[in-house]
């Protein structure tokens, strides 16, 4: 039963050796069967919203490697789409939105928003009657600074200027955008533990971008706000928190939000992680290029986490997602890496 998922395990504190493994981005575009369901879909929204699909793709990984941990096929700009932006993925060049002005802020649709997101509702029921008993389901959203830096610029950038500035030149209408939606994605983690999922991960992949007020201004206060309102509902459930880039921020981070994981990224002094795993479990943080490079470079990232971090509670990961061009047998080798590996 769920007393057997250690992912689970260790977000409540304990140590297990060797550690459970997931990788961020498991279900994607390195697996030669993830292209081919991708291909019969059609396009990537129509993968993340036909829940037969969307199982299909979230079990690939789970099959292959027997990872402790599945997590839930989705993305996190299905939250600004069911608000009623529109979304596509382009080819090559990722998600694509229409910029959202500070006047359109008001116009969010909220009414219809659990019903736009029911096939994500309905993919997590029928993945925690498929995941063998010991896999841990995880759901997640992106933290409200990341979804907001998509919904501003309509695409990816690689500083997040346009939302620094409009979060700058318009703080009312910004804080607004911030609440609707930490409201909203708390109010769609709590569906989705009512459906199944037995942890969540808020991901805040441009947390490293702000100065340290705008960071617990944007990225502290509205994860705190979904934290206490998923308490609210669900007193118990884990929650991690994986503030991408937020360097010496790391620090403050699991005692001002209320989470109980901490998602590392690569750049994280393996120094540093050890005193943060004094309050409470980490995970990561493999670079993912020392996945793609393979050899020496993967085994003594491996070794080194390991060494420093086996001790105490870890969820071995990498420090973000996987990149399409990692070599399977590279993945099998770090798993192997990983489950091998003695104390
Ligand atoms: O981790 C998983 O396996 C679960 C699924 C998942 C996806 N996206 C699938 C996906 C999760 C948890 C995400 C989160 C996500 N999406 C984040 C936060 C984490 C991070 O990576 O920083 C962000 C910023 C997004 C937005 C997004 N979605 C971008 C920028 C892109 C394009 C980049 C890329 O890799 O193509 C996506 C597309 C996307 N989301 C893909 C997958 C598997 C690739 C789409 C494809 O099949 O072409």
């Amino acid at each position: 039963m769920s007393e057997n998922r250690t992912v689970l395990k260790v977000l409540r504190g304990e140590a297990v050796f060797p550690p459970p493994l997931w990788m961020m981005r498991q279900a994607g575009r390195y697996l030669p069967e993830y292209r081919a369901t991708r291909k019969r879909a059609g396009s990537f929204l129509d993968l993340c919203y036909d829940p037969d699909f969307a199982v299909e793709v979230t079990l690939q990984p789970i099959k292959r490697f027997g990872f402790d941990a599945s997590i839930l096929f989705s993305d996190i700009l299905v939250v600004p789409h069911a608000l009623g932006r529109d979304l596509r993925f382009e080819e090559g060049r990722g998600p694509v939105l229409t910029p959202i002005t500070a006047a359109e802020i008001g116009l969010l649709k909220t009414e219809t928003f659990h019903v736009n997101l029911e096939p994500v509702y309905e993919t997590v029921r029928r993945l925690r009657t498929s995941l063998p008993r010991e896999t841990t389901l995880i759901g997640f959203c992106g933290a409200p600074w990341t979804v907001a830096t998509y919904m501003i610029a309509g695409h990816g950038t690689p500083d997040q200027a346009p939302a620094r500035l409009f979060a700058y030149r318009e703080p009312a209408a910004f804080r607004s955008l911030l609440d609707i939606l930490a409201e909203q994605s708390a109010a769609y983690l709590i569906r989705q533990v009512e459906a199944g999922a037995d942890a969540l991960q808020i991901f805040d992949s441009w947390s490293g971008v702000l100065d340290e007020a705008s960071f617990r201004t944007f990225c502290v206060a509205p994860v705190a706000k979904i934290v206490s309102r998923v308490r609210e509902v669900y007193p118990d459930v884990p929650i991690i928190g994986f503030p991408k880039g937020a360097g010496a921020n790391y620090a403050g981070y699991r005692g001002e939000t209320g989470v109980n994981g901490l998602g590392l990224d690569w750049t994280v002094p393996l120094e540093q992680a050890r005193q943060l795993q004094a309050g409470g479990a980490v995970q990561g943080n493999l670079d993912p290029l020392r996945l793609v490079a393979g050899g020496p470079a993967l085994a003594e990232g491996v070794d080194a986490i390991l060494g420093k971090l086996g001790g105490g509670p870890l969820i071995f990961n990498l420090g973000h997602g996987i990149t399409p061009e990692t070599p399977i047998p590279h993945v099998e080798e770090m798993v192997r890496l990983v489950r091998e590996a003695k104390r």
